[in-house]
This record gives C-alpha cells, sequence and structure tokens, in this order.
C-alpha cells in the first residue's frame, strides 16, 4: 500500500493504534541487569551488525551494549569484496582481523558476510569483461577468505541476494559471465576451503512465496549437487505496518524442511513513509528527501513507538513458537544512530528502526522482548 498523501498516512497510523489498544499490553522499566543474549540463551543467539568504529569498541557504551546485548555479529561493511579485496591480488584483512578478534575475546560467534554478492565490489572487478578473469577473481576471493576464517568464524554468507522478487535469478556479473551454476560452484570452494564453518544462502524478501520458491529451487540445486549448505538467512528488513507474519512463519518451516538453519540476519523495522509498494533492501534504490517522507527528525511519537513495540513483540512471539528452527536473530545495527535506513531510501531521514535509540539507551521495545522468553515458555 502506498500512502499518497499525509491524512491517509495518518489514517492507516489511526487504524493500527485502535488495533493496538486493543490487543497489546506494553510494559515500561528502566533497569534491567539480564541482556538479550541471556535471555534469549535456550532460544537463539541474538546478533548486531557492527560497523568498523564498533569494532574498535571506540564508544564505551556502545561497547558495553554489543558485549552484554548479543551472541552474534556480523560486519556490516568490513567484510565485503570492496573493502577486504580492493586489487587483484591485494587483500586488506584489517579491520575483518579486529572483528574475528573481538568475537573471541567476548566468546561472542562471528557470521562473514558476504562472499559472494553483486553489490559493493571492487573497482576492478566491476570492470572484468571476460569469463576467466572473473572466475579467477570469484576462486581466489572465495578460497582466499573462506580459508582464512575458517573455523575463526562460525558462519559465511557464502552467496547474497541473488534472486529477483518473482525468484527468478537476478541479472548480475557472475550470472552473465559463469553462468547459473555459480551459486553451486561458490558453495562448493567455500565448503573445501572452510569444512568447519557453517554456509548460508542470505536473501531479503525470501519470506514472499514466490522469491521464496526460487530459492528453494536454488538450495535444492545445491544440495542435488553433493555440496554442503547448512542455512539460509532471511534478511527482515520490514516495515512497521507491513511485515508478512505468515509468509514469514510458511518460510520458517519451508526452509527447515530442506533441512536448513533459518536465521533472521538483518532485522530492522522502518517506520517511516516508503516512497514505494514493497518491503525491499536493494540498495540500488534511492528516492529524494522532502518533509513528507522525513517526518520525525526531533522524536517519534508515542503511537508509532507502541505499535513498533507491538510489531517487534509479535516478531519475536513467531521466532519463539519456531525456536527449533530459527537459530539466530540478528539486527541490522546496534542502535538508530548507526542504521542504514537513516539514509535509504532517501538520505538524511531520521528513522528508528532498532531496540536501542540514538545514545544506544535501550527503548521500552527492548524491556518487551527482553521479557519475552520468560512470559510465553
Ligand atoms: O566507505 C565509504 C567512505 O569511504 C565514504 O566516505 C562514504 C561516503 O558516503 O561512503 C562509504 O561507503 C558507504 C558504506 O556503506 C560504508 O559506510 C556507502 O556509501 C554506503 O552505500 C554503504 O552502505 C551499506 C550498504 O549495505 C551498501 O550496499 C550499508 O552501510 C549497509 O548497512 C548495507 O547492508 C546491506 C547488506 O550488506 C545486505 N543486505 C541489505 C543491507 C542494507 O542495504
Amino acid at each position: 500500500m502506498k500512502y499518497s498523501n499525509t491524512i491517509q498516512f495518518k489514517m492507516a497510523i489511526a487504524i493500527s493504534i485502535s488495533f493496538l489498544l486493543s490487543n497489546c499490553t506494553v510494559s515500561k522499566r528502566t533497569n534491567e541487569p539480564l541482556g538479550l543474549k541471556e535471555s534469549y540463551k535456550n532460544s537463539f543467539l541474538i546478533g548486531a551488525a557492527l560497523n568498523g568504529a564498533q569494532i574498535d569498541e571506540t564508544d564505551p557504551i556502545v561497547a558495553k551494549t554489543i558485549t552484554h546485548e548479543f551472541s552474534a555479529i556480523t560486519p556490516e561493511n568490513v567484510m565485503k569484496a570492496e573493502i577486504i579485496h580492493p586489487g587483484w591480488d591485494i587483500y586488506n584483512f584489517n579491520y575483518a582481523d579486529k572483528l574475528v578478534a573481538l568475537g573471541k575475546k567476548y566468546q561472542i560467534a562471528v557470521n562473514g558476510h558476504t562472499l559472494i554478492w553483486h553489490s559493493q565490489l571492487p573497482e576492478f572487478a566491476k570492470r572484468i569483461n571476460n569469463s576467466d578473469s572473473l572466475r579467477y577473481y570469484f576462486e581466489n576471493h572465495i578460497k582466499t577468505l573462506a580459508s582464512r576464517y575458517d573455523g575463526k568464524i562460525a558462519s559465511w554468507d557464502v552467496v547474497n541476494e541473488a534472486l529477483n522478487e518473482d525468484g527468478s535469478l537476478r541479472n548480475t556479473i557472475f550470472l552473465q559471465k559463469l553462468g547459473p551454476n555459480y551459486i553451486v560452484e561458490a558453495f562448493r570452494l567455500a565448503q573445501k576451503a572452510a569444512p568447519n564453518t557453517e554456509l548460508y544462502y542470505n536473501d531479503f524478501n525470501i519470506e514472499n512465496p514466490q522469491k521464496r520458491a526460487g530459492a528453494i529451487d536454488m538450495i535444492k540445486k545445491i544440495q542435488a549437487a553433493g555440496v554442503r549448505i547448512d542455512g539460509v538467512g532471511i534478511q527482515g528488513h520490514w516495515q512497521v505496518n507491513k511485515v508478512p507474519f505468515n509468509n514469514i512463519e510458511e518460510s520458517i518451516i519451508a526452509f527447515s524442511k530442506l533441512g536448513l538453519k533459518v536465521m533472521f540476519t538483518e532485522l530492522d523495522i522502518t517506520v517511516l513513509p516508503n516512497p514505494w509498494d514493497s518491503n525491499t533492501a536493494d540498495v540500488n534504490m534511492k528516492a529524494e528527501n522532502n518533509a513528507y517522507f522525513n517526518p520525525y527528525t526531533s522524536g517519534i511519537p508515542d503511537s508509532i513507538q507502541q505499535i513498533f513495540t507491538k510489531t517487534y513483540i509479535d516478531l519475536f512471539a513467531l521466532f519463539l513458537k519456531h525456536k527449533k528452527e530459527v537459530t539466530r536473530v540478528t539486527f541490522w545495527g546496534v542502535n538508530d544512530h548507526q542504521s542504514w535506513l537513516n539514509d535509504w531510501p532517501i538520505k538524511g531521514r531520521t528513522n528508528y528502526p532498532l531496540l536501542f535509540d540514538r545514545n544506544s539507551k535501550p527503548k521500552d521495545t527492548y524491556y518487551n522482548i527482553l521479557d519475552l522468553p520468560k512470559q510465553i515458555q
């Protein structure tokens, strides 16, 4: 649904509030010694994506939040090809190594993100125009990274975002130059180089039936080739009024029936109006800023905050219902200040998608999520 004017958007919010008031109790609290990782330790790992400053532990409050709350970490950018592999035989392991050391120091599981993705490629790789050279890049990249961190990181997002919304293969440089079998080959190379690391496919919107069917086909092809795939990551970039709960539950069941672990790998919930109809995390889609699309520059209204909290409660209740299948839930960032959603799909907005505010202070939402495992056991 697209709100063509402010009145329509406000009406939609009002309807949601009345639903909320009749269905939900949202508790408020301030001090809580228990962290999320402790509260969810019998259910699934709780993770966060970290940026460079967070890996450096520059801000003590954020550093404390990370070690107290999270049992898993994913690099938001530093293991992506443009940063870690800037030239043909040039690798820059600096921040990736620091991230792995951080995980070891605090016993936090590290998920490598990501080996093969068409986005954030280094300039030299974008310019490759023959198949042999791209194959050299592809093999060298996977072998070098997967072997370096084998057994030191818990898992790799081996292939990221390879599907279109209709479930067909996205027309990336890898598809064009290596052919449709490149995904099986990526997993085969990763399996060989990293026998002690779990291997995942990761994408957004694969909870939606058409795209999910494409993901299932792809996974079956990997399995039929006798190649290991351990799990599937549903990213979870959703909008507050449009979380597809039924599709999410059906997907947990469908993917786990393939023998895979299911993870929610990049969770955040935008509260801002979206210029497009669909949930997407396609970083190439961008729009212009204006006051209508950036309504909460000086704070989020209580009414919206309550809907946001209720949405997170419903989501985590669903994850807990499927705690046998769901192995990790990772937020895409530690706090609202860091979130990519301040700059996408429109640059320079003020968004509020996570459990910790701009100062890393836990929101009421956080306390509700913290308590949930006790309440529904
Ligand atoms: O590193 C440059 C820096 O040198 C430069 O000064 C600065 C100026 O804008 O840009 C920096 O690069 C930015 C990079 O993040 C590192 O901060 C890019 O502009 C910016 O586009 C990039 O955004 C990242 C985005 O992936 C790019 O694809 C986001 O931080 C990151 O959260 C986002 O993460 C992706 C997942 O990997 C895959 N799934 C979707 C998710 C959200 O898009």
